[in-house]
């Protein structure tokens, strides 16, 4: 329970439900109106009671505009939100309730809301979908009675193309479970639905309730609750409007049964449970990131690297997203003055929400043969020995190169792997010198290692972040090395390739 005081009207609302439900626990009759007093489960015959002050007020309040309700598993996070919609519907507000898809929506949101909602409250013709047998096969609008003596709707559904709603002017949302989402396409989308004040200037509101995940949910929400906000960070406005309210499994045992959140944790690794019954923001995935800290890549930058001329030797690695979404170039050479390390001399990233028109096709998507031109204009220019690519991606712009240029598959197999390993290992032991290119940097931020059996290989955190120049910059800087030339240096001084620890030793990064 939290210790902040309770608002005096949430607190008179409180003990209203409290008595209530105690006065119904003791056998009293309930009085038959389209809107009851307080919640009950057909299923279970539970009245809805918030586990804590925190969520009482989240549920009861209409501010601020962004509310993230995030819960472990079976913590009660839907109920919650449901709850709230049902009060706004009573009140005369349109609404929105999704999740991810409709087979989502069916099989976890509707039939807790089926459980909720008061049958009385839906117009007669309607209150056949209360039915446990009746399940939508697309999206729907439920109509309410309001205390108001008006009509309020609900719109219901899956929100997996959230482009599909366009259209509904409402006055609140709520997204379930929306931390499935790849991005945060939908709640943009729900957010500009959200158009009209309710009954007595009811301001729009959009809630979500989830389990955690640090993709964009934890970018719009992670710092909301400690307002220790990164200076700079774009969501700054948002977060300022953005609240969040956690809820434990173990809490709703009560309505679950005792015992559940332990049970569970059985079958859950440590770092799982943190996620799936305390609601913790935590990575879950099992690769590490690439860097131990892109600290150790700042230090990496070289204030004196004198600029680029026709006498270095370069090599250009390119990389392709899977569906023209991005597109990355590297171009390295060997230090022009420090013997054993190379130095990164182009980075270029083409990223469709980035780019000016020219680059895009009628579809919006990366027009390759523009971008080729340009790489065409860099290879003329400067002294290119060699370009190489992924194979898969980028077969045909190869072949249109190859006129000019020596131009090589890089194979993203067994070469990848040592690749990957090696940038690795050049990175810790300081020998990838740049200019401080904020792409390049915020690529390696976002690359996380996978290692196997097989090996290390560079991968993406989240589907939505790029790595494409992380992948350049192995495949360049594994290309270049037959031209850098070898000094004793770095294994007098123990900086052999794999001595990455020797490094950050040097920089104070561990101990
Ligand atoms: N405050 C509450 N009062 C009474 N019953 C509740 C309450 N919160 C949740 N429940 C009940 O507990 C069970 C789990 O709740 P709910 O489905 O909302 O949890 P969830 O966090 O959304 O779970 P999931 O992770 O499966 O989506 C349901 O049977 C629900 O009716
Ligand atoms: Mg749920």
């Amino acid at each position: 329970m939290s210790d902040t005081p309770l608002d005096p009207k949430i607190a008179i609302v409180k003990a209203r439900v409290d008595a209530l439900a105690r006065s119904y626990q003791m056998g009293a009759p309930i009085l038959e109106t389209i809107w009851p007093s307080f919640y009950q489960n057909k299923k279970t015959g539970k009245i809805y009671r918030p586990h804590h002050d925190l969520e009482a007020e989240a549920v009861a309040n209409d501010e601020p505009r962004y509310l993230l309700l995030k819960g472990g598993e079976g913590s009660g996070k839907s109920c919650a939100g449901i709850v709230k919609d049902l009060n706004k519907l009573r009140r005369g507000c349109d609404g929105i309730m999704v999740s991810p898809d409709l087979p989502h929506f069916k099989k976890s949101l509707w039939p807790e809301f089926q459980q909720w909602c008061p049958p009385k409250a839906i117009v007669a013709e309607e209150r056949y979908k209360l039915e446990p047998t009746w399940e939508p096969s697309q999206g729907f609008a439920l109509h309410f009675h309001t205390e108001l003596g008006g009509i309020a709707t609900l719109y219901c559904g899956g929100i997996d193309d959230p482009t599909g709603w366009h259209g509904p002017n409402v006055n609140f949302a709520h997204m379930d479970e929306a931390h499935r989402h790849p991005t945060a396409d939908g709640l943009k989308t729900i957010d500009g639905r959200l158009r009209i004040p309710g009954p007595s200037n009811v301001p729009p509101q959009v809630t979500l309730t989830s389990t955690p995940k640090k993709n964009w949910l934890y970018e719009y929400f992670g710092e909301v609750d400690t307002k220790k906000f990164r200076p700079k960070d774009p969501l700054i406005p948002f977060k300022l409007r953005a609240k969040l309210v956690t809820l434990l499994t173990k809490d709703n045992e009560v309505n679950t049964f005792a015992g559940y959140a332990d049970d569970r944790r059985l079958t859950l690794t440590e770092k799982e449970a943190r996620v799936l019954l305390d609601a913790e923001w935590e990575d879950m995935s099992d690769s590490t990131p690439f860097l131990p800290g892109i600290l150790i890549w700042d230090k990496c930058l070289d204030f004196a690297l004198p600029n680029p001329t026709v006498y270095d030797p370069m090599i250009v690695a390119l990389d392709a997203g899977v569906t023209n979404d991005s597109f990355g170039l590297i171009a390295v050479s060997p230090h022009p003055l420090l013997p054993g390390c190379l130095a990164v001399q182009a980075v270029h990233a083409w990223v469709p929400d980035q780019v000016s028109e020219k680059y895009l096709d009628a579809q919006g998507a990366l027009d390759f043969r523009i971008i080729r031109d340009e790489i065409r204009t860099l290879i003329e220019d400067w002294n290119i020995i060699k370009v190489v690519y992924d194979r898969h991606e980028l077969h045909l712009m190869a072949q249109d190169l190859s006129d000019i240029a020596l131009i090589e598959p890089f194979s993203q197999q067994t070469s990848r792997l040592i690749a990957d390993k090696h940038l690795r290992d050049l990175i810790l032991q300081h020998r990838v010198l740049h200019r401080g290119e904020e792409q390049l940097r915020q690529h390696l931020e976002n690359a996380d290692a996978k290692i196997d059996d097989k090996g290390l290989r560079i991968v993406k955190r989240e589907a939505n972040k790029k790595i494409d120049l992380a992948v350049c910059l192995s495949m360049a800087s594994y290309s270049i090395m037959e031209f850098v030339p070898k000094v004793e240096g770095y294994v007098a001084t123990g900086m052999k390739p794999g001595q990455g620890t020797v490094i950050q030793q040097l920089y104070g990064l561990i101990n």
